[in-house]
């Protein structure tokens, strides 16, 4: 990423990794479009933005509402301009098994993050390809990747946001955007308070190989990532042999992921 201001949009940017994902880009004197649904929570991470020394504009949203993503995408163009990137991080939804999962709730984890990504995405990406530049990145979980139990809508979610970004990495190679598919580990943010059932089902894993995330670790992951146009960012970078081991020994990597859920269902009961 060459220096100078760039317009960085972030969805999701009232909260934990999205909110450290803005100041990060203020901290280069960037403009930060930010969207959210909480009014408030937005406007102090504008006002977060501006003390790292950058500029910022809120725009209250809720993504699961197509149209009204739509017309924000349309107000941004007109008011802002298409941003030269765009961060899709915004994302909710409980760990739970499937009987306590209505499709309500299953339908929601699908629009956000994935349909909102879609949206967004498919709203800017003609102006990016017209420009000749542009850099799109999409936050995630391991839960793209590998499966643990409790959690089937959840990792449904992280799938199509995986399999979305990588399709599309391999259409828009020829016109010089880039689409960054960052998949973070545990974080620590306010997520799991949001999505309670959450926390007590992370599987356990020793945290010398796998630690906890601040939100501004997660935060630069993302900007290494778009600045130096990489396709694929894994934090903590052990993930990647677990992916590895997971697509080579599946029933293997399957039983000690169910074994390490079980322990810290019982460490927390
Ligand atoms: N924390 C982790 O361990 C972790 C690990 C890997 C990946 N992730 C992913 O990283 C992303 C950010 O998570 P986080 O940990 O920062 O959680 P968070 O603190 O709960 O933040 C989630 C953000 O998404 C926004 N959001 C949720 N639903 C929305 C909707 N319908 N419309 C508009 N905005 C919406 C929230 O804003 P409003 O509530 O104001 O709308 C908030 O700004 C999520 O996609 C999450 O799945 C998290």
């Amino acid at each position: 990423m060459s220096r100078g201001r760039k317009s960085v949009l972030v969805t999701g940017s009232s909260s934990g990794i999205g909110a450290a994902i803005a100041k990060r880009f203020g901290r280069e004197g960037d403009h930060v479009v930010l969207l959210a649904r909480n009014e408030e929570r937005l406007e102090r991470t504008a006002q977060d933005v501006r003390k790292a020394g950058g500029t910022a504009t809120t725009y209250q949203i809720d993504l699961q509402d197509i149209s009204a993503t739509l017309s924000v995408a349309a107000r941004i163009t007109e008011e802002v301009g298409t941003p030269d990137l765009l961060v899709n991080n915004a994302g909710a939804g409980r760990w739970l098994p499937l009987l306590e999962t209505n499709t309500e709730e299953a339908s929601a984890m699908i629009a956000v993050p994935y349909l909102a990504a879609f949206a967004l995405t498919r709203a800017f990406v003609p102006s990016m390809i017209e420009r000749g530049s542009g850099g799109i990145a999409f936050v995630t979980s391991p839960a793209s990747y590998l499966a643990w139990p409790n959690a089937s809508a959840y990792i449904a979610s992280r799938h199509a946001l995986a399999g979305f970004a990588e399709g599309l990495q391999s259409e828009l190679k020829p016109t010089g955007i880039v689409t960054t598919l960052v998949v973070l580990g545990t974080t620590e943010t306010p997520y799991f308070e949001n999505n309670p059932g959450s926390r007590e089902r992370i599987p356990e894993a020793d945290s010398r190989l796998l630690p906890v995330l601040t939100a501004d670790q997660a935060a630069n992951a993302v900007y290494e990532g778009l600045a130096q146009r990489r396709r694929f960012v894994v934090k903590p970078g052990f993930y990647r042999v677990l992916f590895v081991l997971n697509a080579l020994f599946p029933k293997t990597v399957a039983s000690q992921i169910r074994r390490a859920a079980k322990k810290a269902r019982k460490a927390g009961a």
